[in-house]
């Protein structure tokens, strides 16, 4: 109806000029647009999501909103949107929203009504993970710090008080979604909602109370009346008005509880995260669809990837402890927001597939069908018409050939093949076509720079560009107190801070035997964690920390002692708070002690009982040195002495955007530990000095069987993270300011900014790989000609504005080597080049159809392969 008004209207008004009636078209567009939103009724059955009365067959990938910037957004869900995904899931994490009690943060970054809005805006829905409790490597879980201060509190339990938290919390962001009419029967993009977040795997000791708190977190959470479903991941023993879901690397064998509840997996580990300390981890793109495909084989019809974009740990959210500032997670977009290639292109394959079944798998019930010992089948089928397949080979080792319906069908080993026609595989999830390409962290061509000499290259910087300002050991001011014995961290410091200092005096007697001959008293410290520094009379004596399994730290430390008066000053560093376990908010953190010192005439002094004197936090923190600012408490020093390799000195200093749009990193490899801010926004802890073990990594990755968090590491004995996303969003055309503060000691002349820069793209493609999925929409429909796609090169340029623009190498015949190091076979033909070459250069995207009709047969008899290595730029 509004539709035809607005035709009406401009046929009626031909004669008024062109920009009155434009705006006028444009407004009553605008009023029928919003009368145009529908409301979108949500309900489940026990096959699927039903969606306005239709089953779908969903998937879904998390997007955190915090660890991107609102820049990043809108291409970050247009690519899952491209790469086939229909939902994006993202937590509401607590803790950034009411840093303080009673005081409220919902901009930029935590945006979440924009994050929404960008979700709906492109066309896709919403799962919106309320918790509050979030886990997700996330600072304490995602709850405030201070509600561990409430009076007679207890998490995650039938407990008055923190019931009455909960609530109110869950109630104020139902709430505002609504306002802003964001539920689907409102006309808005979020179909499902959570509460809780896997209580199911924690809640034994909390016994009877634990399961009345979920009957009632279940109960608080459907009052809320939000007109979606509510789910409980991992909570077999949830509620019936609530969904229960299943998380994990793998989820065929799961069944919901009841048989009601459709099958939902909340998370598909894309990856894994990193802590520091750890290598890096890597999911094969091979074994997550095989994961996938069976899930869909075995009756699942909701399936999200966590992460689909991992993103930043910015400023001090991540949890842990020890959880890196990085959370890429090998997520199908990478940290940066580029595609992971190739398994970005084989996800969004394998999603097309899934999709040419959605009438089968929406109008019938899985029938097993028995194809051998480690083979099984499944088939889709509603009458004549519609019927889909999925021949999985679940043997680690061996391909396999079955007979399905009367005909042989090769099954490598470990995968799946999806025939949308129960006749022809239209993809195999050990198949991967998609192209891959080559990232490069290209040092950046901008001028880290001082004010004063711009012509500088930051190669060749020199002191004075440099600022610093050290930053006091021990007591530092006012805040300080002194109390008897040993404070535990996370209490006193209420994370306000990463850091408390511990001080206490020792009085030594003249003669004492260290004094004169050449041994040294030890000082022995326990800690609960993270990480821990030793400083006697002010000079840096050593440190140690944990790890993300072991926070806990025992150090016996060699020191120095005069005679007289001596200041033994610790320094205790949490690194992220626990995130996960029963109890997981009272592990605590700090010296908790005993502190001792070994070597004394009489044997070992116990200072655990003594006074000591507490500072908490750093004065650059207070007095924010961070923002880079000269102040009567910040007096930034300059010229020839900077100090080097020396800990606990800010540094800062200014420099120009690096040139370009690609994505920027600091390269903080010559460094210790410490923390980066970027005119005045926290980048986060950075920690090249931590290093992964030696030992754990794999040389080959090989995809088949099944994937853990132990498999397919990367990076043994290097630091876990080097590499620190600043987002292009915070830094400005020229005269931007870095601060660092340097916790252990480190070398700020050599960190460089570098671009993260895809220049080469690859593609290997043989004549008997499958054509690409969409080519089958059609001859599907037109089975009964035989038409049957040919196998096709793809290459796309990663990022909008790049065109191919050279053909490195390209091969028809038997190619060999990988990308970046492609060689002829003996057989080839001379075509390869020139065609690839009219195909692809100048466009951002082309596909070339792999066959002996395009390129001619250089070797009859023999199959053979396209490999191309391509430029965009
Ligand atoms: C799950 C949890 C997620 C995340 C994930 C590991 O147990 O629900 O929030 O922590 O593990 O990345």
């Amino acid at each position: 109806m509004c539709r035809e008004t607005v035709r009406e209207f401009s046929n009626r008004n031909m004669e008024v000029t062109g920009k009155i009636l434009l705006a006028l078209i444009f407004a009553l567009y605008g009023i029928c647009q919003v009368q145009y939103v529908s409301s979108t009724n949500v309900t489940y059955d026990h096959r699927a999501v039903v969606i306005n009365g239709q089953r779908r067959v969903l998937v879904s990938g998390s997007i955190h909103y915090p660890r991107s910037t609102p820049d990043m957004w809108p291409d970050l869900i247009q690519k899952a949107k491209e790469g086939g995904v229909d939902v994006i899931e993202t937590y509401v994490f607590w803790n950034i929203h009411e840093p303080q009690q009673n005081k409220s943060n919902f901009k930029g970054r935590f945006d979440l009504v924009k994050f929404i809005k960008t979700i709906q805006r492109a066309g896709l829905y919403a799962h919106l993970r309320i918790g509050p409790y979030a886990c997700a490597e996330w600072n304490y879980g995602g709850f405030p710090v201070w509600l561990h201060f409430i009076p007679g509190i207890k998490f995650r339990t039938d407990n008055e008080p923190f019931k009455m938290e909960m609530e109110r919390f869950t109630r104020k962001i139902v709430e505002m979604m609504k306002q802003e009419n964001l539920f689907a029967p409102q006309g808005g993009p979020i179909i499902l909602a959570q509460i809780e977040n896997e209580y199911g795997n924690i809640d034994e000791p909390y016994g009877e109370a634990g399961k009345r708190y979920i009957k009632w977190a279940a109960s608080m959470a459907v009052s809320l009346k939000t007109g979606v479903p509510w789910v409980m991941c991992k909570q077999a023993d949830a509620p019936p008005i609530v969904i229960d879901t299943w998380n994990g690397f793998y989820g065929d064998q799961f069944t919901p509880e009841f048989p009601t509840s459709p099958k939902i997996w909340t998370e598909n580990w894309s990856g894994w995260f990193l802590a520091y300390g750890d290598p890096v981890p890597s999911r094969p793109a091979e074994d997550l669809a095989f994961a996938v495909a069976r899930w869909y084989q075995r009756g699942g019809t909701f399936q999200n990837y966590y992460m689909y974009h991992g993103g930043t740990n910015f400023g001090r959210t991540s949890g842990g402890p020890f959880i890196a500032t990085s959370y890429d997670y090998d997520a199908p977009i990478d940290e940066y927001g580029l595609p992971n290639q190739p398994k970005w292109g084989h996800l969004k394959e394998l999603h097309s597939a899934i999709k040419l079944c959605e009438g089968a798998l929406i109008n019938s019930e899985p029938q097993f069908v028995s194809l051998g010992p480690k083979q099984e089948g499944h088939v889709y089928s509603d009458g004549p018409n519609i019927c889909a397949a999925f021949l999985a080979n679940m043997d680690s080792q061996n391909d396999t050939t079955v007979k399905f319906n009367g005909v042989s069908y090769h099954l490598p080993a470990w995968s799946v093949s999806i025939l949308p026609d129960c006749k022809n595989v239209v993809f195999n999830t050990a198949q991967v076509s998609s192209q891959t390409t080559s990232v490069q962290m290209q040092l950046a061509s901008s001028k880290l720079v001082h004010s004063s000499s711009k012509e500088r290259s930051y190669l060749e910087m020199e002191e004075k560009e440099w600022s610093w300002l050290p930053e006091p050991i021990g007591v530092w001011g006012k805040g300080a107190f002194s109390k008897h014995g040993l404070v535990e961290q996370i209490n006193t410091v209420g994370d306000s801070s990463d850091y408390l200092w511990y001080t206490t005096i020792i009085d030594v007697d003249d003669d004492e035997a260290f004094l004169k001959d050449r041994t040294q008293p030890v000082l022995h410290v326990e800690s609960r964690g993270d990480d821990l520094r030793v400083f006697i009379n002010g000079k840096y004596k050593g440190g140690k920390s944990g790890n993300n399994s072991l926070p806990n730290i025992t150090l016996d430390q060699p020191i120095s002692l005069k005679s007289g008066r001596n200041r033994i000053q610790l320094l205790s560093v949490t690194v992220g708070l626990q995130n996960y376990g029963s109890f997981f908010d009272l592990r605590g953190a700090g010296i908790t002690g005993p502190v001792k010192l070994m070597g004394f005439k009489h044997g070992e002094k116990d200072l655990s009982s003594q006074t000591w004197i507490y500072q908490i936090g750093l004065k650059g923190e207070k007095y924010r040195f961070y923002n880079g600012k000269t102040t009567a408490k910040a007096r930034w020093a300059t010229g020839a002495h900077m100090p080097k390799k020396q800990p606990m000195i800010w540094y800062k200093t200014s420099f120009d955007a690096p040139e370009g749009n690609d994505p920027v990193a600091l390269d903080m490899s010559s460094m210790g530990k410490g923390v980066a801010w970027v005119n005045g926004q926290s980048i986060g802890r950075y920690w090249p000095t931590k290093l992964a073990p030696n030992t754990g990594c794999d040389e080959t990755c090989d995809y088949r069987g099944n994937y853990g968090p132990d498999k397919c590491l990367r990076n043994c004995g290097k630091p876990s993270q080097t590499l620190y996303h600043v987002p292009r969003s915070w830094i400005r055309p020229t005269g931007n300011i870095l601060v660092l503060f340097e916790e252990e000691g480190g070398d700020p002349h050599q960190i460089s900014f570098k671009t993260r820069t895809v220049k080469n793209l690859c593609a290997q493609v043989s004549q008997t790989h499958l054509p690409p999925v969409d080519s089958w929409k059609s001859s599907l429909k037109t089975r009964a000609e035989g038409i049957k796609p040919k196998p096709e090169l793809q290459l796309k340029c990663p990022s909008s504005g790049q065109v191919v623009s050279s053909i490195k190498f390209a091969s028809f015949g038997t190619p060999e080597g990988k990308c970046g190091s492609f060689t002829h076979g003996a057989c080839k033909t001379n075509s390869a080049i020139p065609i690839i070459h009219q195909a692809c250069v100048g466009r951002a995207s082309c596909s070339v159809e792999v066959s002996e009709e395009k390129f001619g047969d250089p070797c009859m008899g023999i199959t053979k392969t396209l490999a191309v290595e391509a430029i965009c730029s």
